[in-house]
């Protein structure tokens, strides 16, 4: 029997394009150009199923224009909203995600933004790096403790829940924001607020984990960052449009959030201008997952859910 036409977006790690070429009948982007939605579409074409990745515009026109051979779409990503799944519902099209496998990484990210933030690490990096430190001084740089201040993590799922365990690590307190309260065995003692102004007035340091999407879009608007603490700390590891950017850069240059640390920005790769000009602000280039056994396990889990697909079954990470 032939082998299934892949089309897959983006330059994968060595592993997965190995598994890929043994499998599937694949088409490789070498180059890792990056593709508008249109030309995503034409590329599609002769395709039975797309390997796409965060970032590939396959939102509902994209779908829409993907040809008919078309019975997959398996992301290299935990996030999909990327990805108009309704949309590829409406066509029969069959979407599945990387959950799992890059929750300890992302987490990783997660705190090691906190302690970037709250320990100065960015700035002290860059001073170093233009030779502009004259040596060890009582009064440089000083930042803030993290052992034992109150974490709030907004969005508590396996990113969530993961950073978590990291944090008490520190002693830190772990409040956390979401639909509903964990069970006792997933919450480990955390807090659960059950609405915003309680849990922004209990925290010093605030972690958005949440999905991406309408649901979730600009949360963090001048209104809510008004009602942390003066002095608090707000780092992403999730997705840029849960930040109202021009908000944080103001409570960023007013000095009523001491701190941020950014690893996902709206519309990126592009960045809200206010940030760069900002000392107090870490700039990662959304690195969450991007740890090599990491990324391995994302390509085969992938894989996987395309495999079941062309064995007839259900994909272990359909999300539609
Ligand atoms: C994801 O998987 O959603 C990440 O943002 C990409 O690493």
């Amino acid at each position: 029997m032939a082998k299934p036409k892949l089309l897959i977006t983006r330059k994968l790690p060595p592993a997965i394009e190995a598994r890929a070429a043994r499998d599937y009948d694949a088409t490789f982007n070498a180059s890792d150009v990056v593709r508008d939605g249109a030309t995503l579409a034409e590329a599609a074409k002769g395709h039975d199923a797309v390997l796409c990745a965060a970032g590939d515009p396959m939102g509902a026109a994209t779908i829409n224009a993907l040809p008919a051979s078309v019975k997959a779409i398996a992301t290299f990503s935990v996030g999909y909203d990327h990805v108009d799944v309704a949309a590829a519902k409406a066509r029969g099209i069959i979407v599945a995600n990387t959950p799992d496998v890059l929750t300890d990484a992302t987490a990783e990210i997660a705190m090691l933004l906190v302690m970037a933030c709250m320990r100065r690490a960015g700035e002290g990096e860059r001073m170093v790096r233009a030779h502009a430190w004259a040596g060890w001084a009582p009064t440089q740089l000083m930042g803030l403790s993290v052992t034992g201040k109150k974490l709030g993590i907004f969005g508590m799922g396996r990113i969530g829940r993961r950073l978590a365990d990291f944090a008490r690590g520190f002693d830190m307190e772990i409040h956390y924001r979401d639909v509903a309260a964990l069970p006792a065995d997933l919450a480990k003692g955390a807090t659960f607020h059950a609405t915003d102004d309680s849990f922004l007035a209990a925290i010093d340091v605030l972690s958005l984990n949440a999905p991406g999407g309408e649901a979730t879009r600009k949360w963090l608007n001048a209104e809510r960052l008004a009602k942390l603490r003066k002095g608090a700390v707000v780092v992403n590891s999730g997705r840029g449009t849960v930040v109202d950017d021009a908000a944080l850069c103001d409570a960023l240059r007013s000095g009523h959030v001491a701190y941020a640390g950014l690893d996902v920005y709206d519309g990126e790769p592009r960045i809200f201008p206010g940030y760069h000009a900002l000392p107090n602000v870490v700039l990662l280039p959304h690195l969450g997952s991007a740890t090599i056994e990491t990324r391995d396990a994302m390509g085969h889990r992938a894989l996987d859910n395309l495999d079941a697909v062309f064995a007839s079954q259900k994909p272990r990470d359909q999300v539609n």
